[in-house]
């Protein structure tokens, strides 16, 4: 018997213009948790599909051996009949079915034509026991969060007896509690004897479950690395998806923060369908200028809600409380007022807020400025270029050009887009929502860069993010919130991760 249930040999895969896969090879032993790393375009989700079949034999060159045979799939379909299931970067669930419809949705037996649901509502139970999701199998999944979400996924996997389980990205959106959750679960999988790859940007999740950790860089499979025995830590797995050594994560900033910018008094939001229902709570806080703000708290604890509120009214059915700006009442009533007065925001939620992914990349960088980029009412199309290039180059966003269609992006660079659109339009204050979601360390780094340059250039910023470590390595003054409600706040030398858990959960 074979020990490698996955065996990839010189696999290239090109798209007009990118040589996404090059000469990879990559070995995945039967029964273990391989992980995959590298940085945001590297081609960890381009070699995914090639194995699932999302990407049919024939348009990419090179073998891949499934359980000791080499595979010709033609679709993901193929590949779910041999055991293979793959849980995309971005969930793919019908967000309006029942937990247990989407289950067994796509292979679902009848008798004589007829469904039995009573069993299928049955037989989900089992599945929903097995990944630990205490929910009713005819919830609707639009009503669950990311991280229930996630579990209906791997739900629907194990009814279809899955053998290797690919996760791209699987706790990119879950808190820390959740992602605990989810690893737990991937080491009983693997108990039962499923193997499983991971893709990830967080290398402590790696470290904390891979047995066997596999390196691309620009396409090209660097090292493979057996962690115990190779006592692997993360500093060696950032030297291979980057090429160097990474000194400081989080750069060092000088800046002092000046007056008082923003004040923000009693803000109150509305659910947007349960009008009594108050999502945020009586929230105050101010932010001054060249300041940095960090904004933590669990998932559903009002952040986004109330920074989208804050800009144009974008959530919620309506909003009390006052805001000012430079010491004046301001009206942000619309995403149009608010960019007036000064705010921008970077959506955390980029495939449905942030990004139109059927147009190329230069368009969603421009879409806010566009006042800015024409003359007598028309848009420079060679200013919308020179602009979007700048932006390609100094965050290092991976496409051969900026007329590519942002859907053709990887996760990590869509991200880097939206980010270019808000540095476009230049407001005085940032509003950036978990800015460094889906984004390698090498680019996290750059990031924090720009954030820093921004405050030195006398703009502020107000961060949601929910890596403690980004806040307390970032933030001059960090607000923790929790139930709508703003718990208490935290100066920069005094923040540590447990006193931030601590503000938040305890009072
Ligand atoms: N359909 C496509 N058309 C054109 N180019 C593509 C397409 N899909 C991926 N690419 C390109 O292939 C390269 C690898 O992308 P891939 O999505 O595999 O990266 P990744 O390692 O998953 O990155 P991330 O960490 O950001 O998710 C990128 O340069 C990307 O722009
Ligand atoms: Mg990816």
């Amino acid at each position: 018997m074979n020990e490698y249930i996955l065996e990839i040999q010189n696999l290239t895969k090109e798209f007009p213009g990118v040589r996404a896969l090059d000469k990879v090879n990559l070995k995945v032993k039967k029964g273990e948790i391989h992980s995959l790393c590298g940085e945001n375009g590297a081609g960890k989700s381009t070699l995914m599909s090639v194995i699932s079949g999302v990407y049919p034999k024939g348009s990419y060159e090179g073998k891949v051996f499934y359980k000791g045979h080499e595979t010709h799939y033609h679709s993901v379909k193929d590949s779910e009949k041999g055991g293979l299931a793959i849980i995309h970067q971005e969930l793919a669930l019908s967000p309006y079915l029942s937990i247990y419809e989407n289950i067994f949705l796509g292979h679902m037996k009848t008798r004589f034509g007829i469904i039995n649901w009573d069993t299928y509502i049955r037989e989900s139970k089992k599945y929903l026991d097995q990944v630990g999701l205490k929910e009713n199998p005819s919830t609707v999944v639009s009503k669950m969060g990311v991280g229930k979400q996630q579990l209906v996924e791997i739900a629907r996997a194990l009814s279809k007896k899955v053998e290797l389980l690919i996760l791209d990205e699987p706790t990119s959106s879950l808190n820390d509690d959740e992602s605990e959750k989810l690893l737990e679960l991937i080491l009983e999988l693997k108990k039962q004897g499923i193997t499983s790859i991971m893709i990830s940007h967080k290398l402590n999740e790696v470290l904390k479950i891979a047995d066997t950790v596999t390196i691309l860089r620009d396409g090209k499979s660097i090292s493979a690395y057996d962690v115990k025995e190779q006592k692997l830590t993360e500093s060696m797995i950032i030297r291979d998806m980057v090429g160097r050594d990474l000194t400081a994560r989080f750069p060092e900033r000088e800046t002092v923060p000046g007056d008082v910018i923003m004040e923000v008094k009693d803000w109150t939001v509305f659910h947007p369908d349960y009008h009594a229902i108050k999502v945020v709570d009586k929230a105050s806080f101010n932010l001054r200028r060249g300041e940095i703000l960090a904004f933590c708290g669990p998932m559903g604890a009002g952040r986004t809600e109330l920074m989208m509120s804050l800009y144009g009214r974008s959530y919620g059915s309506r909003a009390e409380g006052e805001l000012y700006l430079k010491g004046k009442m301001a009206e942000t009533g619309s995403t149009k007022a608010a960019l007036a007065a000064g705010l921008g925001y970077v959506s955390e939620d980029r495939k449905n807020l942030g990004l139109i992914l059927i147009q190329d990349v230069k368009s969603n960088i421009s879409i806010s400025s566009l006042k800015k980029l024409s003359r007598l009412g028309v848009v420079s199309a060679q200013q919308e270029i020179t602009e979007a290039e700048k932006y390609r180059k100094e965050l290092r966003i991976k496409t051969p050009s900026v007329n590519q269609m942002t859907r053709n992006l990887s996760g990590g660079n869509q991200q880097k887009v939206v980010l270019s659109r808000c540095l476009l339009a230049d407001p005085e204050i940032f509003i950036v929502d978990e800015p460094t979601r889906g984004i390698d360390v090498g680019a996290k780094s750059e990031i924090y860069g720009i954030l820093n340059d921004l405050v030195a250039m006398g703009k502020s910023v107000i961060m949601v993010t929910s890596e403690l470590p980004e806040a307390i390595g970032m933030a001059d003054r960090i607000y923790v919130m929790n139930e709508g409600r703003i718990k208490g706040m935290l100066m920069k030398e005094e923040a540590t991760q447990e006193k931030i858990m601590h503000i938040a959960l305890v009072n």
